[in-house]
């Protein structure tokens, strides 16, 4: 590996959830930053601790249109990442991970970078095998509602392995499962921040279907720590390779854990599950094991402790937010 002081890593979405841990994870290690987005879940209040940092640069750019700087690593991460953002305008977000993919491609070939592609779960769909291994191809819906999303990332994941085939590029494609942690965005309906965003205000808990359905959560922190693993893999390994947190929990039991931990008086109500929700959905983590020596390792309780806390203070300083419907 390079003396990781010569890095100059560009990662696109670094403003979003992941991309600003990620980000700060980079600097820690004493790379050179480039994080690019267009803002569009993302804000500079999650860099709002780094903004000045010497090795961080920040700079406003759609991945849709090609981007020419000088990077020895690419972490593509630019998407909106949760049901409410993504069909929102569903055209764009085919468009950003489709034509995000070739443009950051481009620029791995151009500059001879390794690329990281954040991949989802969500290639698998409504999964009829249950856990989750690499080498099963998915059950999605080509046309409903979420497909702008599904889709798009499994597009993404044939340009990163024809570009690997065809051009020799390094890749590394990462199958993230559901991730969780400070700086989520309070109002994207996922479950684990609209649990906590409800409770916090003392507002009705909305559990959707019977709260039967099951999750993997994976803490941030361990997640990114699998990101910064996958890339320093040898070359031969591509993945695509799931990474998540293989402890599985009831909906349920989420919503209750929540309600504890905040000391809420928050009731549990039910509502109609949307269309297309998985049932289940847990990955089968022993690729990443054997070929990253990697396992999310934070238990829930833990990570909700931060997590609980982080919308405990942005509650205080914007009272205003509000859950949507929610979705894991
Ligand atoms: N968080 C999860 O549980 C999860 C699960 C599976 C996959 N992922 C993937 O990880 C990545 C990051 O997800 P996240 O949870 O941090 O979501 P996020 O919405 O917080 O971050 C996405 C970032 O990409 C930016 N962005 C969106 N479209 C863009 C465009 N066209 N050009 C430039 N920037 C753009 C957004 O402004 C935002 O900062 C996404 O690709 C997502 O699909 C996340």
């Amino acid at each position: 590996m390079k003396d990781s002081y010569l890095t100059r890593v560009l990662v696109t979405g670094g403003a979003g959830f992941l991309g600003s841990h990620l980000c700060d994870r980079l600097l820690e290690r004493g790379c050179d930053v480039l994080c690019v987005d267009n803002f569009y879940t993302g804000s500079k209040r999650n860099l709002a601790h780094v903004l000045d940092h010497p090795r961080l640069e920040l700079m406003r750019h759609d991945v849709t249109f090609p981007l020419y700087v000088e990077v020895d690593q690419i972490f593509n991460l630019a998407c909106p990442a949760s049901p409410i953002h993504y069909q929102n305008d569903p055209v764009q977000t085919t468009k950003t991970s489709v034509h995000g993919a070739i443009n950051m491609l481009g620029l791995a070939k151009r500059v001879k970078a390794k690329i990281f592609q954040a991949s989802t779960s969500e290639v698998y769909g409504d999964p009829e095998v249950h856990p989750q291994p690499e080498d099963y191809w998915g059950h999605v819906n080509p046309i409903g509602f979420r497909s702008c999303y599904d889709e798009g990332k499994r597009c993404a994941e044939t340009l990163f392995f024809d570009y690997y085939r065809q051009h020799k590029l390094r890749i590394k494609v990462g199958r993230i499962f559901n991730t969780y942690g400070p700086r989520m965005h309070p109002n994207d309906g996922r479950v684990v921040s609209n649990f906590i965003v409800q409770a916090l205000r003392g507002e009705p808990i909305t559990l959707y279907g019977d709260g039967s359905q099951t999750r993997s959560f994976c803490y941030v922190a361990d997640l990114v720590e699998a990101f910064l693993r996958m890339m320093e893999t040898p070359d031969d390994f591509t993945g695509p390779c799931n990474l998540g947190n293989g402890d599985e929990f009831t909906i349920a039991q989420l919503a209750e854990l929540v309600v504890e931990m905040t000391n809420s008086r928050a009731k549990i109500i039910r509502k109609p599950l949307p269309s297309d929700d998985p049932k289940q959905r847990k990955p089968d983590t022993r690729l990443a094991e054997s070929k990253l020596g990697w396992r999310a390792t934070t238990p829930l309780r833990e990570g909700l402790k931060h997590t609980i806390a982080y919308f405990d203070q942005l509650l205080r300083e914007t009272p205003a937010v509000r859950p949507e419907v929610n979705s894991a």
